[in-house]
C-alpha cells in the first residue's frame, strides 16, 4: 500500500469513527466566512499579500501544513462587494515566484483577466499589481493565480469573490463551502510532485485528503428551520467532486455564480467540477439536537464525511420552514442568441494516456503542432494544437456580439472541464438547439463524450479557453480566441 492509500484509509477510518470524537471536539470556526486584519491602502484598495502560512488541514492535533495563500490563509480572504460596485484590489507578490490574480466567471474588462501574456505580464516576486474593475454580475466567485496554476493552487493560491445581489435575498444567512483535495506526505507537508508527467498524462493532481474549508472536520452549528445559503466552490486541481448532503433536499438556486431555474438535488447530492459554483439553499428541517453528514464521493464507490450540521438544542427558529423561494434576481445577461448567424466551431479534444495520439508521440512518429509547449510536455490537443494559451494563432476571432457555437468532442480516455474566460454559455441539449436552464463558465465534457455550447462573444479582448483540470491545461489543452 502506498502511503497515499494508507492516508485516505486513515480519514476514512477516521470519519467513520467520528461520533465517538466529535462530542469533545470544540465547534470550528467557518474559516471561509471570516475576514480578519484586512488591509486597505490609503487609496481604498484592499491588499493582498501572497505568502506562505500554515492551515490545520488535519485537525488541531497534528502538525499544521505549510501553504502559500492570500495574506498566508487558505481559503484566501472572502471578498464581498455589491453587484454594480468596483473590486479593488492590490496584489503584493511575497513569493520567490512570479504570479497573477485571475477572477474567475467574472465578465470583466480585458486587462483585469489575469492570464499571464495574453493580458498582463506576470508580477514579479516583491512586485505588486492594481486589479480594479466593476463587477457586473451578483453572484459566488472566486480569484486564484493563473502562472505556474499546478503549483500554486495545490499550494493554497485562491480566495473567494461574493458580488451581493441589490435585492434582499431571503435566506437567514450563508455558509461558504470550499471543497479542494490536497497531496500530502506522510509528514503533512504539500508533495511536491506538481505537474509531473503522470497525472498531466492522466486525471491531472488529485490529493488523497479532502477538505471543506480546509477543516479536517468541518461542523456547522445550525438551528431547526434556518434557511441557509451555502455557496460551494471546487477549489481543486482537477478532481470532480459530488457532495452529499445526508438527510436534507438542498435546492440548487444558481450554478457558476448565475441564478438558475431551481431545482431540488437529486438524492442531496451534487457534482462540481473544477472551477464550478453551485448556490444551493438548503433548510434544517432536523429536529433540535440532531446532526447530519456532508459526504463526498471518494472516486473508489465509497463515501467520506467531510463536515456536518450540527443541530443546537432548542427552540426552532420557526414553526415550520420558510416556504419555497423565489427565484434570485437575474444577472445581465445576453437576452437572446442568434444561432442562424452564429460561428460553428468542431473543438476536439485528443491525448493524454492511452491516446493513439501519445503513442505515436512517443515514438515520434507524428509532429503535434504546439505553440509555446515544449515538445515533451505536449499531451494533450484542443482542437489539433497543444498551445499554452497566449501563443500561436487565436482558435477563432469574431466581432464584438457574435454568436459562437462550440462542440466539445471528447476523444480522450479522461473527462475535462472546459472554462471559457470572460463570458458565460449555454449547454445546449443533444438533439436540439433547446439549451438547459442555467448558465456555465465550466463545463464537464465525459469521457468520449461531446457538448455544445453556445454563447454570445459580447467581451473584447483575448481570452483563454482551456482545461480547468490544471496539469492538462499546462501540457496542451488550451487556447486563446479573440473579441474584436
Ligand atoms: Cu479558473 Cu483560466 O481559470
Ligand atoms: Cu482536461
Amino acid at each position: 500500500m502506498s502511503h497515499f492509500q494508507a492516508l485516505i484509509s486513515r480519514r476514512a477510518v477516521l470519519s467513520g469513527a467520528g461520533a465517538a470524537v466529535t462530542c469533545l471536539a470544540a465547534p470550528r470556526l467557518l474559516r471561509a466566512g471570516v475576514n480578519t486584519g484586512a488591509e486597505i491602502a490609503a487609496d481604498g484598495f484592499r491588499v493582498l499579500r501572497l505568502k506562505t502560512g500554515t492551515a490545520a488541514l488535519r485537525g488541531a492535533a497534528e502538525k499544521p501544513t505549510a501553504i502559500w495563500g492570500y495574506d498566508g490563509v487558505v481559503p484566501g480572504p472572502t471578498l464581498r462587494v455589491k453587484r454594480g460596485e468596483e473590486v479593488k484590489v492590490r496584489l503584493v507578490n511575497e513569493l520567490k515566484q512570479g504570479t497573477v490574480i485571475h477572477w474567475h466567471g467574472l465578465r470583466l474588462p480585458n486587462a483585469m483577466d489575469g492570464v499571464p501574456h495574453l493580458t498582463q505580464m506576470p508580477i514579479d516576486p516583491g512586485k505588486s499589481f492594481d486589479y480594479r474593475f466593476a463587477a457586473p454580475d451578483a453572484g459566488t466567485f472566486w480569484y486564484h493565480s493563473h502562472l505556474y496554476s499546478s503549483e500554486q493552487l495545490a499550494r493554497g493560491v485562491y480566495g473567494i469573490l461574493i458580488v451581493e445581489e441589490l435585492e434582499p435575498v431571503e435566506v437567514d444567512r450563508e455558509v461558504v463551502l470550499v471543497i479542494d483535495d490536497w497531496r500530502l506526505s506522510e509528514d503533512g507537508t504539500i508533495h511536491p510532485s506538481f505537474g509531473n508527467f503522470h497525472d498531466a498524462a492522466h486525471s491531472g493532481r488529485l490529493g488523497q485528503y479532502i477538505t471543506l474549508n480546509s477543516e479536517d472536520t468541518l461542523e456547522i452549528p445550525v438551528k431547526t428551520n434556518e434557511r441557509l445559503r451555502l455557496r460551494l466552490i471546487n477549489c481543486a486541481n482537477a478532481r470532480v467532486f459530488t457532495l452529499r448532503f445526508d438527510k436534507h433536499m438542498p435546492r440548487v438556486m444558481a450554478i457558476d455564480g448565475q441564478p438558475a431555474e431551481s431545482y431540488l438535488a437529486r438524492d442531496g447530492k451534487v457534482v462540481l467540477g473544477p472551477g464550478n459554483r453551485i448556490d444551493l439553499f438548503l433548510d434544517t428541517t432536523l429536529s433540535p439536537g440532531t446532526r447530519a453528514a456532508i459526504m463526498v464521493d471518494d472516486l473508489r464507490g465509497g463515501e467520506l464525511e467531510l463536515g456536518r450540521f450540527a443541530y443546537a438544542s432548542g427552540e426552532p427558529v420557526r414553526a415550520e420552514p420558510r416556504p419555497d423561494p423565489k427565484p434570485l434576481p437575474a444577472n445581465p445577461l445576453p437576452a437572446r442568441m442568434d444561432f442562424a448567424g452564429a460561428l460553428k466551431l468542431d473543438v476536439p479534444l485528443d491525448g493524454g494516456a492511452m491516446s493513439m495520439m501519445m503513442m505515436q508521440g512517443m515514438r515520434g512518429g507524428r509532429e503535434i503542432p504546439g505553440h509555446g509547449i515544449e515538445p515533451r510536455n505536449r499531451i494533450w490537443t484542443l482542437a489539433n494544437f497543444s498551445s499554452s494559451g497566449h501563443d500561436g494563432p487565436p482558435l477563432f476571432a469574431v466581432n464584438r456580439g457574435r454568436t459562437v457555437m462550440l462542440t466539445f468532442i471528447n476523444r480522450t480516455a479522461f473527462a475535462h472541464a472546459m472554462h471559457v474566460h470572460g463570458h458565460h454559455f449555454r449547454l445546449l441539449d443533444r438533439l436540439d438547439d433547446g439549451w438547459k436552464p442555467y448558465w456555465l463558465d465550466t463545463t464537464i465534457v465525459g469521457v468520449e463524450k461531446t457538448e455544445r455550447i453556445a454563447f454570445v462573444a459580447d467581451n473584447p479582448g483575448k481570452w483563454m479557453i482551456h482545461c480547468h483540470m490544471l496539469e492538462h491545461q499546462e501540457t496542451g489543452m488550451a487556447a486563446w480566441f479573440e473579441v474584436a
